[in-house]
């Protein structure tokens, strides 16, 4: 009965009558292969808009005109909030402050942390009837519950964020001050009718969730990391570096992660090219993933460690810990922040160093974004096999010239070429991962690194996909093609497991189309 309110479908109507883009412009522009960058980004701003017409007037002040100052309600009569319970009126949010601040004055918020979370609520409940009751305020049983939820999540739980946390279909909630929420669904931004009481209860909310790992946001320390009990990660960056007031970013933590076999399902990569990456995970194949934000790297990257054998000693050194590999013998690191005095930070390169003495099989890094690029590449290059680790590029080529700046950003007086060098001897292959501007999610390139002639790294391209158009609903229609290579670098090495002739078959299927 206390169940979550039906929100499962609303916003995901919201934005049907949106993306009408400008088609002919945009049907040649996609023949052509593009850097990733502009494709991705260009439909965010566009998407937003369709789910904020949905919404009552715009919320937003177009002065700074302080909240609080705001003349008391007359007693009310609650809108219904039934229809749509994401976007509630003026009206409901003043009648809710009045119920929340006597609700407040009355119980002892330390005494009902105390409670289960069951208990707690019954007490609120009791408390917000009697309130109703005293203000003779106008409200159906419905509209009562609906409010209780509300209130409860403000006082139990994250608050208006507590309907999204437990929404499974949303990857990423972003919130940009009070009065501006938007979440990322299949890939699509779009903007929520969600918004908090004022800034002050946003704060709350942000404090309420890095107090969990110890930490305090406040003007002296503006910025932190933090992690939901249910593993989903959040960084909070608060005035006055956040101008706009405390802008919250939270990139869900999916349960169910998605296997090779969905990503087929999604045609984010052909059957074919899917045997070859499971034969590139299988045979040891040192691995890099480019892509760039929230193209499906790291998914990509647990996805492929499905495939390692269960025999093997793997350590996974990440930020904080999304991986979920299925073997029995995976050691799990994470790094730390420095704590409030400033002290005690393990970095991702302390973690990759200390890993070399752990006796691993396989190393694997959720991302490289440092001087830990280097340690990597050592132990690709001392017997290693296998290791695999994402970095935020937009090509192949790309990915390999950062790792490049990565290791002399960090520090390490060696000639170009001998980092070259490094780079050609550890990683086998580049797969890029890209989220499109239909928010699709494609595997666009397998790349091999072939080797170095004279100072340039020579690669070559197993599996391309090519974009050959878009259907009436925007949606992105291609193919992932072979390039016609027999005998990848790797052959040997799928021959010394056993998986040459499932090589050969795979290739020849990606070359049909
Ligand atoms: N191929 C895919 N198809 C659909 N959704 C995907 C795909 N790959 C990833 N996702 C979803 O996209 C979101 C971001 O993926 P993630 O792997 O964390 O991105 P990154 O590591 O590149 O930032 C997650 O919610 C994930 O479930
Ligand atoms: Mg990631």
């Amino acid at each position: 009965m206390f169940g979550k309110r039906g929100l499962g479908d609303a916003p995901g109507a919201a934005p049907t009558p949106a993306v009408a883009p400008p088609s002919a412009a945009r049907v040649q522009a996609v023949t052509a292969p593009r850097p990733a960058a502009p494709a991705a980004a260009a439909p965010a701003p566009q998407a937003a808009r369709p789910a904020a017409a949905g919404a009552p007037a715009p919320p937003r002040p177009a002065t700074p005109a302080p909240r609080p100052a705001a003349p008391p309600p007359p007693p009310p009569r609650v809108p219904d909030p039934s229809e749509n319970p994401e976007y509630r009126s003026e009206a409901y949010y003043r009648v809710k402050s009045t119920i929340f601040n006597a609700l407040i004055e009355t119980i002892d918020l330390t005494q009902l942390a105390q409670l289960d979370p069951e208990s707690a609520r019954d007490e609120i409940r009791d408390i917000v009837a009697e309130i109703i009751s005293i203000k003779n305020v106008v409200m159906s049983i419905a509209e009562q519950e609906s409010l209780l939820d509300d209130i409860c999540n403000d006082v139990l739980g994250y608050g208006p964020l507590e309907p999204l946390l437990a929404r499974d279909d949303i990857a990423d909630v972003m919130v940009n001050g009070a009065n501006a929420v938007f979440i990322e669904v299949n890939g699509k931004i779009s903007k929520t009718g969600i918004r908090f009481r004022d800034n002050g209860q946003l704060m709350n909310i942000c404090q309420r969730i890095v107090s969990q790992v110890g930490r305090r946001v406040d003007e002296s320390s503006p910025i932190c990391d933090a992690r939901l009990p249910d593993g989903s990660r959040v960084n909070v960056i608060v005035p006055p570096l956040a101008i706009d007031g405390p802008t919250l970013t939270i990139r869900k933590f999916k349960k169910d992660k998605l296997k090779l076999s969905n990503l087929v399902e999604f045609g984010s990569i052909s059957p074919a090219g899917a045997k070859i990456l499971q034969i590139i995970g299988a045979c040891r194949c040192n691995v890099l993933i480019s892509g760039g934000t929230g193209s499906g790297k790291t998914t990509l990257l647990n996805t492929l460690t499905a495939f390692i054998d269960p025999t093997e000693r793997v350590i996974t050194c990440e930020d904080a810990a999304e991986l979920q590999l299925q073997q029995p013998h995976v050691v799990r690191l994470e790094t730390r922040p420095p704590n409030l005095e400033g002290s005690g930070q393990v970095t991702m390169r302390d973690l990759v160093k200390n890993c070399l003495r752990m006796r691993p099989e396989r190393i694997i890094v959720g991302e490289v974004r440092g001087s830990e690029a280097f340690d990597l590449l050592q132990a690709m290059n001392t017997g290693h096999d296998g290791s695999m680790g994402t970095l935020h590029a937009n090509t192949p080529r790309e990915a390999l010239s950062r790792l490049e700046s990565m290791i002399t950003m960090g520090g390490f007086s060696l000639p170009a070429k001998t980092i070259r060098e490094i780079i050609v001897a550890a990683v086998d292959v580049v797969i890029q991962a890209q989220r499109l501007r239909d928010g699709s999610r494609r595997i666009t390139q397998i790349t091999e690194v072939l080797g170095l002639e004279g100072d340039t790294i020579i690669t070559q391209d197993l599996l391309l996909y090519e974009i050959q158009g878009e259907d009436q609903n925007g949606r992105i229609n291609g193919r992932h093609k072979g390039t016609g290579v027999g005998r990848p670098r790797f052959w040997e090495r799928a021959r010394y497991f056993g998986l040459e002739k499932e090589l050969a078959q795979a290739l020849d299927e990606t070359e049909a189309g």
